[in-house]
This record gives C-alpha cells, structure tokens and sequence, in this order.
C-alpha cells in the first residue's frame, strides 16, 4: 500500500519556525511507524532526526504524537492507521530537531519523588535478601512496568498547562516505591507528592491512562496516592 507520511520538522540551524514535510512510502499493512521513519531518514532524507533504540517496545525512547495520539513509533503498525499518517513530537517540552524533543525536565521531575528503592533498616539475621510476600509484591506490580517513554506526562492538560507539575509518569514512580512494603522512604514521598506540584494538579483526565504504550492504569493509581495522602494508609 502507498503511504502519505507527514512528518513535522524543525531544524533550528536553518528554520525560522516549523513546518510539515510530506512523504509517500510504500509499505506492508504489518510495518511499523519507525519502519517508516527509518526508511525516509535512509533513502529519501538523512537529516530526519528521531529517537529510537531497542525497536521492540522496552526502551521507551520512540514516544511521538502520531495521528494524534501519543504513541511509541515501534508498536504502531500502519494496519491500524490507514495510508495518511501524521508524526508529531510529544507535546509540553521543547522541541530540540524534528521530532527530538527535551527530556530533561520530565526527568528532573521523576527525579523529585526518590525513585529509588530507600531501606536503611540492617538485612535480616541470614544477611541475603529482605523477603517479600507475593501478595505484597502484586500491591505495586502494575507501576513496575514503566519504561519512562513520556506518553503519559505529554498528554495531560495539566502539564502542558505548566511544566512544574510532576506529571503522571512521576507519580506512577512515586506509587510504585510508596507501596512497596520493604521500602522506608513512603512518608517523605507522600509528602513531596502533597506539594503543590504534585497530586492536586492531577484532574482526573485520563488522557495518560490512553496512552500508556504499557497499559499502566495510571489514573488509578494516581487516585490511590490521593487516598493515601488522605488517610495515611498504604493497604
Ligand atoms: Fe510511558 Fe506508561 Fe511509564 Fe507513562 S507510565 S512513562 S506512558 S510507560
Ligand atoms: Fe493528567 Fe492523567 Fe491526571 S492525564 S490530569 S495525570 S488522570
Ligand atoms: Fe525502544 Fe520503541 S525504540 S521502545
């Protein structure tokens, strides 16, 4: 099938401000959206900029808007786009080329909830391991599976309203340590995502819940953190 492939460029050596360049690619039903951008950057036009590392959904590096939705290029098969595919970068951070974009102040703000495992406590009397229940591990396994792409914080009105918001991608770090039963640090984070920056910003929009390439149920999670910050109860 032919493909007519709009892709936003941006190049600030030379642009004064962006534009889209249009493509049309044959392709098979079953390619992939990066198989596509692959192919223009390697026989039409080499100066096409965009992330990409593992090609098979684990890196998190491929997040663009594509046909308006937040997606990762490398799980999006045009079988389910039809042959008109526009390609945008995520939206609420600056665009660095094409379809690059800034990831430094999503990280900054993950940063900021100590997503790191904290237990200062001295292992058990066998020195190995702090054990844990199967039942208390599946209390946070939906929030292990984040692979930080950005899908989720891009998409919600809150942070394109303002950048210092955590966002939820964040808040789905900050859950997955507060419910950790052997980590130490719950308290302090629940705190942090109390400030004003945190949860309050959160309205419930459930655009990051759509667009989770991990279908994290994101938005519920988020409103467990609301209940904990609330109660005080991590069950
Ligand atoms: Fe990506 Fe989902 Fe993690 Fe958000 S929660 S960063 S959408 S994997
Ligand atoms: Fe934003 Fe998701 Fe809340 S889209 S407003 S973080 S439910
Ligand atoms: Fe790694 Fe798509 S290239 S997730």
């Amino acid at each position: 099938m032919e493909v007519t492939l709009k892709i936003f460029r941006f190049n600030p050596e030379v642009d004064k401000r962006w534009h889209y360049e249009t493509y049309r690619v044959n392709a098979e039903p079953t390619d992939r959206v990066l198989d596509l951008l692959e192919y223009v950057k390697g026989y039409i036009d080499g100066t096409l900029s965009f992330r990409r590392s593992c090609a098979h959904g684990v890196c998190g590096s491929d997040a663009v808007r594509i046909n308006g939705m937040n997606r990762l290029a490398c799980k999006t098969l045009v079988r389910d786009l039809g042959d008109k595919i526009t390609v945008e970068p995520i939206m609420g951070l600056k665009v660095i080329k094409d379809l690059i974009v800034d990831m430094e102040p999503f990280f900054e703000n993950y940063k900021k909830v100590l997503p790191w495992f904290i237990n200062n406590s001295p292992l058990p009397a066998d020195g190995k391991e702090r054990l844990q229940s199967p039942e208390a591990r599946e209390r946070f396994d939906d929030t292990t599976k984040c692979i930080l792409c950005a899908c989720c914080t891009t998409s919600c009105p809150s942070f394109w309203g303002s950048d210092d918001y955590l966002g939820p991608a964040a808040l789905v770090a900050a859950h997955r340590f507060i419910f950790d039963d052997r980590d130490e640090a719950a308290a302090e984070r629940l705190q942090i995502i109390s400030e004003t920056s945190g949860l309050a910003r959160c309205h419930t929009a459930f655009n990051c819940t759509m667009a989770c390439p991990r279908e994290i149920q994101i938005t519920k999670a988020i409103g467990e953190l609301k209940l904990a910050t609330i109660t005080g109860r991590l069950d």
